[in-house]
């Protein structure tokens, strides 16, 4: 990893990342969302960039700073992230889906603030799968997507590489110590049409150094 962190092996990469999680407004003043960091995605970002890649982050609001040099989209829905994804899909050659959209928002956001006194219940939607969308395009970038399930599911991430066409899933056991929500440190199966890397639990940029290892040795051959 040490000799890695010189090379400009991403030199000529356009590299979409999305981190972060999202939110799904109730009211003017809450919302649904997840316990999403964005710490995974932007040392994926961080990580491209330092290999010589042009980046572009699309992030949902998180309190880690930017990497520096660049550039940031900032958004906060998953409606919003999904416009943000496809203004800029076209441009990218790789394209690396680690946010953690909500699963589901409000039928209807109200536009003022709800009283407590009135009964509430809510009425919850599906939001737009981004990265299944993106599977579906005709000249896509090499996709990867991540999966973050609660034990070892190994076969929910599969049948997710699979359902959603990409390349590669990166799946986590966020149940597991050290692989959970706002640490720096992850555990990860890389998986691919090909084969399943199982690394041990290092630190996220690390993670994001073996992604790239993977994705560039695939691109390499040829296969992509
Ligand atoms: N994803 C997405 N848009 C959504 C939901 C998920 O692009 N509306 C992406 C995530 O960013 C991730 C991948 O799909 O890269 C898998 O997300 P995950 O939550 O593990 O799976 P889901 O397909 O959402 O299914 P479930 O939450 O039921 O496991
Ligand atoms: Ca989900």
């Amino acid at each position: 990893v040490k000799t890695a962190l010189s090379k400009k092996d991403l030199t000529g990469e356009n590299i979409l990342v999305t981190a972060g999680p999202t939110r799904e407004y109730i009211d003017p003043i809450r919302y649904i969302s997840n316990r999403s960091s964005g710490k995974m995605g932007y040392a994926i970002a961080k990580i491209a960039k330092r290999r010589g890649a042009d980046v572009t982050l699309i992030s949902g609001p998180v309190s880690v700073k930017p990497p520096a040099d660049i550039e940031v989209i900032n958004v906060e829905t998953a409606g919003e992230m999904h416009a943000a994804v496809m203004d800029n899909i076209s441009m990218s050659s790789i394209f690396i889906m680690a946010a953690a959209v909500s699963d589901f928002m409000p039928l209807e956001t109200k536009g003022s603030k709800i009283d407590k006194k009135e009964k509430l219940s809510l009425n919850l939607v599906k939001t737009i799968d981004i990265l299944e969308e993106a599977g579906r395009f005709k000249n896509k970038p090499f996709i990867v997507g991540f999966a973050a399930e609660t034990g070892q599911r190994l076969d929910r991430a599969r049948k997710k590489l699979i359902d959603k066409d990409i390349d590669m899933i990166v799946f986590n056991d966020v149940s597991k110590a050290g692989s959970g929500f706002d640490v720096d440190t992850n555990e990860v199966v890389i998986i691919d049409r090909k084969v399943e890397r199982k690394l041990p639990l290092m630190s996220k940029d690390d993670v994001a150094m073996a992604l790239f290892d993977r994705i560039k040795e695939l691109k390499d051959n040829g296969v992509y």
